[in-house]
């Protein structure tokens, strides 16, 4: 028993050590087939446990099989460091060099249609503003004239981060004016293109988070006329000679007067309607001027909101929201 034993800790000393020695996986499995294959050493010596001894055969047997299951493991371990080190280049490679295919990938259609706003209101001497995703309360809701039992508050439809400190994340691209107004003096003159978020379910024309464009000017006699003006030009321009335009009367706390703005196109009448309300629309409230310290006796200027999706959908014809967060490349080449 005692010389059994011993052979089996030379045994695997040898073979672990020829285990961790083999530098191709052809020469481990040559290993492996010496020691652990049908006429391997190990399975040799499971064999001659027939000569021992009755009262040693088990514990003979025991040691035999843990080391057996030694060797297995050991195979296992120095076969996946050489298949790892088989993956790695030999030598360091830049992933960031241009790949073979040609072309640089799409811009996305939210991105294109961004990127085409942002451009049209450029030309009309707007600059691109941003702000936090993640606001407070003051931002996005007290300081835009938004009293605190507004349905739009509502932990129902607002993502809170923490009450305490009243940290959410911003249900519309407004809360960016303020920021605006309480770093600059007028005029000001901005666009804010941005994510958003609301507590909704996903449908066809729903989703948690979505894009808007805010647009603020502020300035000497600014007046309702010249937001008609520029919201009628700048569809025009984004979508075709072909398009009309409606103010609608509506109600929002950081604008008076407040207007819907109603859209209508060829691409509007083929899903079956003939206005789409597209966005929200107003002169900024003298309180909401008084919160960010200008003079409401001195300036006006107005401000509206529509959301990205919205007008992508109807450029494109795309009749479901969801479509452009899915990132189906069969999707996104068409544009
Ligand atoms: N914040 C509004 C919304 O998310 C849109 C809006 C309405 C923005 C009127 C404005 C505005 O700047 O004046 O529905």
């Amino acid at each position: 028993m005692a010389v059994f034993l011993d052979d089996l800790e030379k045994l695997k000393s040898s073979a672990i050590d020829e285990i961790q020695r083999a530098s191709t996986l052809a020469e481990l499995d040559r290993v492996k087939a010496q020691y652990l294959g049908g006429s391997g050493k190990v399975s040799v010596l499971f064999k001659r446990l027939v000569e021992l001894p009755k009262e040693e055969k088990p514990s003979a047997g025991k040691a035999l099989n843990l080391i057996k299951s030694e060797l297995e493991s050991a195979y296992l371990n120095r076969r996946t460091s050489l298949e790892l080190a088989s993956m790695m280049p030999s030598r360091p490679v830049d992933f960031t060099l241009p790949g073979r295919r040609r072309g640089l990938g799409k811009a996305h259609p939210l991105t294109k249609v961004t990127d085409d706003i942002v451009r049209i209101f450029r030309r009309l001497g707007f600059a691109v503003a941003d702000g936090p995703e993640l606001e407070d309360e003051y931002h996005c809701f007290d300081a835009l004239n938004t009293p605190a039992d507004h349905p739009a508050r509502d932990t129902q439809d607002t993502f809170y981060i923490d009450h305490s400190e009243k940290l959410l994340l911003r249900t519309h691209t407004s809360s960016v004016q303020i920021r605006v107004m309480r770093k600059q003096r007028p005029p000001v003159r901005i666009i804010v293109p941005g994510r958003v978020y609301r507590r909704d379910n996903a449908d066809a024309t729903h989703n948690p988070t979505f894009h808007q464009i805010e647009g603020l000017y502020v300035d000497h006699g600014v007046t309702v006329a010249d937001l008609k003006g520029t919201v009628e030009f700048v569809f025009r321009e984004l979508m075709g000679e072909d398009v009309k335009i409606r103010f609608r009367p509506h109600y929002f706390s950081y604008t008076e007067p407040s207007y819907e703005i109603d859209f209508s196109s060829p691409m509007v009448r083929k899903i079956g309607k003939e206005w789409l309300e597209i966005a929200g629309c107003g002169m900024v409230h003298p309180q909401v001027f008084e919160n960010v310290g200008y003079d409401p006796e001195e300036w006006t200027g107005w401000a509206f909101g529509f959301g990205i999706e919205r007008i992508a959908m109807i450029r494109y014809g795309v009749n479901d929201i969801r479509l452009f967060y899915e990132n189906d490349i069969r999707f996104l080449n068409q544009f």
